[in-house]
């Protein structure tokens, strides 16, 4: 039997999933953590958590599976994206990381706009500055702890921390480096151009690998701590999008993914660069060699139903939770949730936006409000569905995540979107891409495409119901929030909070 080793280093957690060479999962491990947040905004993480993490959730994995972790074909890796990990000359970490969802750089972003011209930074990088993008984190620092800058040697993303642990190679795979703001899209590596313009050096930055390249090999150090056989190829994988893309079938344009995870996502593979001039869009390289892709994120997706469930009904589980949403009409009795509860990136790119529940009555009770949380977020997506429609093609769109979970959800998600949607039944997409990218690696399918074709089913099948039309008139009025609460928001955002630990 072959098997192949997925590792997804996100944000909450690190997750493997050992697949056969069917694609069935043979065993899923996973370590939590949490994330500091030492200022209002700020979001930090420690490398090594990402490294235990590593070995506990492959030991889990394995140790569930009965497999001999001796026997692992090879190892695919992803995670969150965008993070910086910034290194000294001996490797380690000079600071916690930065991760993707912190927004201190907004100052930093105008001066790359500045540096390199925004829309020349739109053309190469097909992305304009974000706050939670690599390049302006690494200026921060220069900015602000000049004498930790000065002993950086190399730099990271968090994926990338997890393969120098396993291989001892610093390397990047390009769907997670064109995330950073340094990267020119069309020909897939480095922009000098760029990386000369903000003064950073160029050897800091490592070679870069398409997403079934082997980068590496398990080191004897390793494989000690995690029970791997030493040589184990490590494939380039890809940051948690593109793995995801690949997890749940989209390689190819048309097949879109949408991700209902702690972030929610639209992904849209293309087979060219398609860059939206006005950067309302990412668009980034896809793990599949050869393809990129558009993508629309909203910040807190999932993780506002999370948020409401903690604060609001900490005894109630997420199924009951749901099952009571599904009790209130569409449309939740004019209840409306804005959802940027960390700020937003698509379609409105700003920090400092913030969540909302409008038009509260004495009638509406906690399923109401479960409901307008799912409403709003499934609106928030169709704000990135339609951008993506006025750019690409939209065949057939693919729902994962673990909010994808509640039949209710899924419902509203094709309700809202007038599109019909489909599951896809695979535990941890993300790892379970870079499972198949491994396996493409070590040439068990020759391409990513004959990988998915093998391994993956789809599940349920949502059409747009009979309410479908009853969401246009909310949209709308939904659209309008953003705007109408947009300088309120910011007044607010300005009163101070306290440091708080997630997790
Ligand atoms: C993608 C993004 C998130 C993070 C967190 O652009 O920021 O998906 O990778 O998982």
């Amino acid at each position: 039997m072959t098997t192949y080793l997925g590792i997804d280093t996100s944000t909450t957690a690190t997750k493997a999933v050992l697949v056969d060479g069917n694609g069935v999962v043979l065993g899923v491990g996973k370590a939590e953590y949490g994330y500091d947040t030492p200022r209002p905004g700020w979001s930090e993480q420690d490398p090594d958590l990402w490294w235990d993490g590593t070995i506990a959730a492959i030991r889990d994995a394995v140790e569930l599976s009965g497999v001999d972790p001796l026997s692992i074909d090879a190892v695919g890796i992803t995670g969150q994206m965008h993070g910086l990990v910034a290194l000294d000359a001996s490797d380690r970490p000079v600071r916690p990381a930065i991760l993707w969802n912190d927004q201190r750089t907004a100052t930093q972003c105008e001066d790359i706009r500045r540096r390199v011209g925004r829309d020349r930074l739109i053309e190469i990088t097909g992305n304009d500055a974000l706050t939670g993008f690599t390049a302006p984190k690494i200026l921060w620092i220069r900015d602000e702890e000049p004498e930790i800058y000065a002993r950086i040697t190399a730099i990271l993303l968090p994926k990338d921390y997890v393969r120098l642990r396993l291989t001892g190679e610093h390397a990047v795979d390009r769907a997670g480096a064109s995330g950073t703001l340094l990267f020119n899209l069309d020909q897939r590596d480095w922009s000098d151009e760029i990386i000369d313009s903000l003064g950073l050096p160029r050897d800091w930055f490592p070679q870069t690998f398409e997403g079934t390249d082997i980068t590496g090999y398990v080191t004897e150090e390793a494989a000690l701590r995690i029970g791997l056989r030493p040589g184990t190829p490590v494939v380039g994988g890809g940051g948690d999008q593109a793995a995801n893309g690949v997890g749940t079938g989209a390689v190819e344009p048309g097949t879109i993914a949408v991700s209902l995870g702690t972030s929610g996502v639209v992904f849209a593979p293309t087979d060219r660069p398609v860059v939206d001039s006005d950067g309302r869009l990412h668009s980034f390289c896809h793990a599949v060699p050869g393809l990129w892709h558009q993508m629309g994120v909203m910040l807190s997706a999932a993780g506002s139903l999370r948020w409401f469930r903690d604060t609001i009904a900490p005894d109630v589980s997420f199924a009951d939770l749901s099952l009571e949403a599904g009790t209130v009409a569409p449309g939740s009795d004019g209840l409306l949730f804005l959802p940027y509860l960390t700020g937003e990136r698509t379609p409105h790119p700003d920090p400092e936006a913030r969540g909302a529940f409008v038009g509260l009555t004495v009638r509406h009770t906690r399923s109401h409000m479960a409901r307008a949380v799912m409403e709003g977020v499934a609106f928030g997506l169709r704000d990135s569905l339609e951008i993506i429609k006025e750019q690409s093609a939209v065949r057939e769109i693919r729902v994962a995540g673990g909010g994808a979970d509640s039949v209710v959800w899924l419902q509203i998600l094709a309700d809202v979107f007038g599109e019909p949607i489909r599951t896809v039944d695979v535990p941890e997409s993300a790892a379970f891409g870079a499972a198949l990218l491994a396996a493409v690696g070590v040439g068990a399918y020759r391409t990513v495409g004959d990988a998915v074709a093998a391994t993956i089913r789809t599940g349920d099948r949502y059409e747009p119901g009979p309410e479908a039309s009853r969401y246009e008139d909310a949209y709308l009025i939904y659209k309008r929030l953003y705007p109408a609460l947009r300088d309120i928001s910011h007044e607010l955002g300005s009163i101070e909070r306290t440091p708080t630990r997630q997790g």
